[in-house]
């Protein structure tokens, strides 16, 4: 079997904002409200709204009112008690899927045995010269990177491509064709073209049971896509018969990755204590360093030099957690209703409660129940009921609005329930949807809080470091904060963790773990041949 190894010598060895837990929201009172549309819309000093203009609004009032809102949601918010036992059932699952047993947590080997532990300079690891390229497909965007090693130094160009949605859920064939396609004009473009055996190292961020670390089939689309004939092949394979077919580029995968695991390796060359990798972006999931002995489903494994790994990464598959109803006892009739529309149905349950893809739609649905029941926008749902029309980056731009220390106006949540097509939009509406999103993503944080402290217990080291990445993570205002605050309740003992952020793991790590991979064939087939001419 093929495989990383790193030797040590063994190298490859809010509520912030609002305080409705006081029960004290801001309300304007419907009938003062009636002749209005919204509290201040003010950019730099100047009323935008015409209006606006013509009419100033009265102050709002606090009252302390019946919180139909708040008792409406009571379900969004997770106590520190249900999270403990979400750890504790994930950790169940988790088990499970170790053993080899029916899991809905997967638990894949990677074949990658060993982190980086910092003790080798970065001009070791690259002690070689040559051009990798790396491909990240893990989204609607792909992407692909070349990375230029010269001795100490690396160089690193890449091109984004956009995978159309008739790609996602067309045949396997045209959506390999089109990788292929897009990796074709990315060579020619960088003078690539006429390079024979490319290493490269294939970010693909689906859940692939790996038996080697080239080789991997896909036990599920998910993220939105369904390309037919992709379930059970072997993607490794997919992608060379996508090169062969136009014959005009020549590559060689030396390894293939899921995001998490580019993130841990991207992480841990910087921070040799990183065990955990993390992604909350379209998709979440998790990986990190487990122990062989605790993996029976390894068991008697050996590498391709007759030696069994103390650890190996496991990739987590989190994002299915729940599948089998572990999470029946804290999910909401809305979490129902954004899993049936879904491409998947009952499948990556704990996912759609957190990731960028159900963000937004999670929270639409909330608002459109509680506009049915005459709680929002005066009753009228029409606008807000269209699936899809509120995607997650509006939570994040609402959210942000809630960080607004005295006088909150929310500008932005004006501005972007006006353009959805809410009509009638008072004060209480924009406070009360910013309340919903709050809780949307406070939960998102809450739920994957649990998840890491669950896995920092496990490895129950003084100090680990956990790299992130995701576009939840990185552009939410508040979900770092909630994050991180969260674990630090829920981890027990004396463990000191820190969350760091991944400076491109699906690339950069991608193309590390090729030209590490690359490093080993080589020494591998000089060895090889030395013992041959012996
Ligand atoms: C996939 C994982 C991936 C995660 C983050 C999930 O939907 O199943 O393999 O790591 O998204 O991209």
């Amino acid at each position: 079997m093929s495989k990383i190894r790193y030797k040590s010598r063994r190298f490859f060895r809010f509520l912030l904002f609002f305080d409705f837990s006081e029960k004290k929201k801001i309300l304007a009172k419907k009938s003062q409200m009636s002749s209005i549309v919204c509290h201040p819309i003010i950019k730099n000093g100047i009323a935008t709204d015409a209006r606006i203009k013509k009419q100033r609004p009265p102050p709002l009032v606090v009252a302390r009112p019946r919180d139909l809102i708040q008792e409406a949601c009571e379900r969004l918010v997770l106590s520190d008690q249900q999270l403990r036992r979400i750890m504790v059932l994930m950790e169940k699952s988790m088990e499970q899927g170790l053993s080899g047993k029916k899991a809905a947590v997967k638990m894949l080997p990677t074949y990658v045995d060993a982190v980086p532990n910092g003790t080798e300079p970065i001009s070791t690891i690259f002690f070689q010269k040559g051009d990798f390229l790396a491909l990240d497909l893990g989204g609607t965007n792909f992407r692909v990177l070349h990375i230029k090693l010269e001795g100490k130094e690396t160089k690193m160009t890449g091109k984004i491509f956009r995978v159309p949605e008739s790609i996602m859920r067309g045949t396997g064939e045209a959506l390999f064709d089109h990788i292929a396609d897009c990796m074709a004009k990315f060579m020619e473009e960088n003078n690539l073209k006429d390079a024979t055996k490319l290493p490269l190292g294939f970010t693909f961020s689906f859940p692939c049971e790996q038996d080697g670390l080239t080789r991997g089939k896909l036990v599920t689309w998910t993220k939105g896509f369904k390309a037919s004939g992709v379930e059970g092949a072997d993607v490794v394979t997919l992608l060379r018969d996508a090169c062969h077919r136009r014959k005009d580029i020549d590559i060689d995968v030396v390894a293939l990755l899921n995001d998490t695991v580019g993130t841990l390796m991207a992480c841990a060359f910087q921070e040799n204590t990183c065990q955990i990798g993390v992604i909350v972006g379209t998709g979440t999931n998790a990986c990190y360093m487990e122990r062989l002995d605790r993996i029976p489903k390894l068991a008697g494994y050996v590498d391709e030099h007759n030696v069994t790994p103390e650890e190996m990464i496991i990739n987590t598959e989190w994002g299915a957690f729940g599948d089998d109803g572990a999470l029946s006892f804290l999910r909401t009739k809305w979490d129902d209703a954004v899993d049936r529309e879904s491409i998947n149905p009952g499948q990556h349950l704990y996912e759609k409660m957190i990731s960028g893809m159900y963000m937004g739609e999670c929270a639409r649905v909330v608002l459109e129940d509680l506009a049915k029941q005459g709680l929002l926008f005066g009753g009228h749902s029409d606008a807000i009921s269209t699936p899809h029309c509120f995607p997650t980056k509006f939570v994040s731009e609402i959210d942000s609005d809630l960080l607004e220390d005295d006088d909150r106006t929310f500008q932005k949540t004006y501005q972007i329930l006006e353009d959805i097509g809410v009509e009638m939009i008072t004060a209480n509406d924009c406070a009360n949807v910013a309340y919903v999103c709050s809780l949307i993503s406070t939960r998102a944080a809450h739920l994957t809080a649990a998840g890491i402290a669950m896995l920092l217990n496990r490895i129950n080291k003084k100090h680990v470091t956990v790299g992130v990445d995701g576009s939840v993570y990185r552009f939410h205002p508040t979900y770092p904060t909630l994050l991180d605050a969260k674990i630090a309740e829920l981890i027990v003992g004396d463990i000191e963790y820190k969350l760091m952020l991944s400076e491109d793991g699906s690339g950069r790590g991608a193309a590390l773990v090729a030209a590490v991979a690359t490093r080993l064939k080589e020494e591998k087939l000089a060895a090889a041949t030395a013992s041959s001419e012996r």
